[in-house]
């Protein structure tokens, strides 16, 4: 069960999820799940700021070091993501709410693009997707776009901080994680990378 609140006005219908953002987003929210799309040139900056080698067509080099990069966005909506990595890397998009993953799914099947899509609440975080991206998906980067409620949940503050000590590159778009160190950042763009070397020594 998600410990985010969906807010309703006096007839009982949702209000937007992120009402109190101070400033005003691209996307649209449902009732089961806010969805704000993250701008295509912030994608950009994030693959950049990851070290994802981005070629002036804007598709990954296909070298053999690219050749196994896994990358995962961790809320993924509709898994525009995919637009930026592939076709060069594949990719795992993970999200609770099964129409957006659907949406995904159909899109792209139509680009012929290499991803899985998996209908999944990190916030319960129940079947341990830590060990699911490492070990089955060998994930390699992840992107994060959450609000600071959620990037505050234990179990969220677990799967950055394990993700990070199991080498994988973390970047967080907008709103970042307080408990873990910055690697590098776009200051522009507001994205900030973790990497190996933010976590705590104890591991926490
Ligand atoms: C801010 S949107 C970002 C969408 C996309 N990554 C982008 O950058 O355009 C956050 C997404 O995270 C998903 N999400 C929020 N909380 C989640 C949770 N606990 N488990 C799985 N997905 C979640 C929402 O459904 C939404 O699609």
């Amino acid at each position: 069960m998600s410990e985010i609140e969906v807010m309703v006005d006096d007839e009982g219908s949702a209000l937007f999820a992120f009402h109190d953002l101070d400033y005003i987003p691209f996307g649209f929210s449902s009732t089961t799940a806010p969805y704000i799309e993250t701008p295509i040139a912030t994608m950009r900056a994030a693959a950049t700021l990851m070290r994802l080698d981005l070629g002036p067509d804007t598709s990954l080099s296909k070298s053999q070091e690219t050749a196994q990069t896994v990358v995962c966005d961790l809320g993924c909506g509709d898994g525009e993501l995919r637009s930026i990595t592939c076709p060069a890397a594949t990719g795992v998009g993970i999200d609770y709410d099964a129409e957006l993953i659907k949406t995904a799914g159909i899109e792209s099947k139509k680009q012929a693009v290499n991803a899985q899509w998996l209908i999944y609440d990190f916030n319960a975080d129940l079947e341990d997707i830590v060990n699911q991206l490492l070990t089955i998906y060998k994930v390699t980067h992840v992107f994060v776009g959450l609000v600071p409620k959620q990037l505050a949940l234990q179990t969220v503050r677990s799967i950055l901080t394990r993700l990070c000590a199991g080498g994988v590159t973390v970047c967080c778009y907008k709103y970042h994680p307080l408990y873990l160190r910055p690697a590098r950042s776009d200051v522009l763009m507001n994205l900030v990378v973790y990497d190996h070397t933010s976590g705590r020594e104890d591991g926490t």
